[in-house]
């Protein structure tokens, strides 16, 4: 089985579900709904790497059968949130900015081995995958929260709940190929470091990390 969408909206807890070590700081929520052009210009582009990234894997583990066929139906579904968040800004009258530099993913892909097996390398990739997944649907959920406009609670309610199962997902498939322990021992390196990365960044509200 691939997925765990039951999760309820109370059921995902930061600290023990998504196992991140360090919650959004709550200002965090207030910047971001006063810039909301912005968050959505950069909400928007996060889906659309989600997409290419779940392409580019497809593309570079054509062998890896499984995980070819779970992942295309997230491609449609993280382009299909891409579409949502474009209609969002169309409706507000906003507009799609520019891409920006995700200084919270460049961050993450230092901590990836460069010279590992490929093995090390793959599950590098999925972990990386899954900890963004993770953390934006912990900030969807604070979005979720957190927001004045009701509509847009409910908006943001929604993508958490997907997140969530995709976070999952990239767990799974990580476990598909790799030894449970290996993948076990590593996600705890991965979510300190995203501690440390998290605890560093400046909290700005022009942005979904
Ligand atoms: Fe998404
Ligand atoms: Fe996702």
């Amino acid at each position: 089985m691939f997925y765990f969408c039951v999760m309820s909206t109370e059921s995902i807890d930061v600290k023990n579900i998504l196992g991140l070590k360090l919650p959004t700081d709550p200002r965090w929520v207030n910047l971001a709904e006063l810039q909301l052009e912005e968050i959505l210009t950069d909400h928007a582009y996060c889906e659309q790497k989600a997409a290419t990234t779940c392409i580019s894997l497809i593309q570079k583990n054509p062998e890896k059968e499984k995980m070819v066929f779970a992942l295309s139906p997230i491609v449609t579904e993280e382009w299909g949130h891409f579409r949502q968040v474009l209609a969002e800004l169309q409706k507000r009258k906003l507009k799609l900015g520019k891409q920006r530099k995700d200084q919270y993913v460049n961050k993450l892909l230092e901590f990836q081995k460069k010279g590992g097996s490929p093995d090390e390398r793959f599950l590098d990739q999925m972990l990386t995958m899954a900890l963004i997944e993770a953390r934006s649907c912990e900030r969807f959920k604070r979005l979720s929260e957190g927001l004045d406009d009701k509509y847009l609670r409910n908006f943001y309610r929604r993508f958490m709940e997907s997140e969530a199962g995709h976070y999952t997902l990239f767990i799974e498939l990580a476990e598909t190929y790799i030894d449970k322990e290996i993948v076990r021992k590593r996600w705890k390196e991965w979510l300190a470091y995203e501690k440390k990365v998290i605890h560093e960044m400046e909290v700005r509200g022009d942005r979904i990390h």
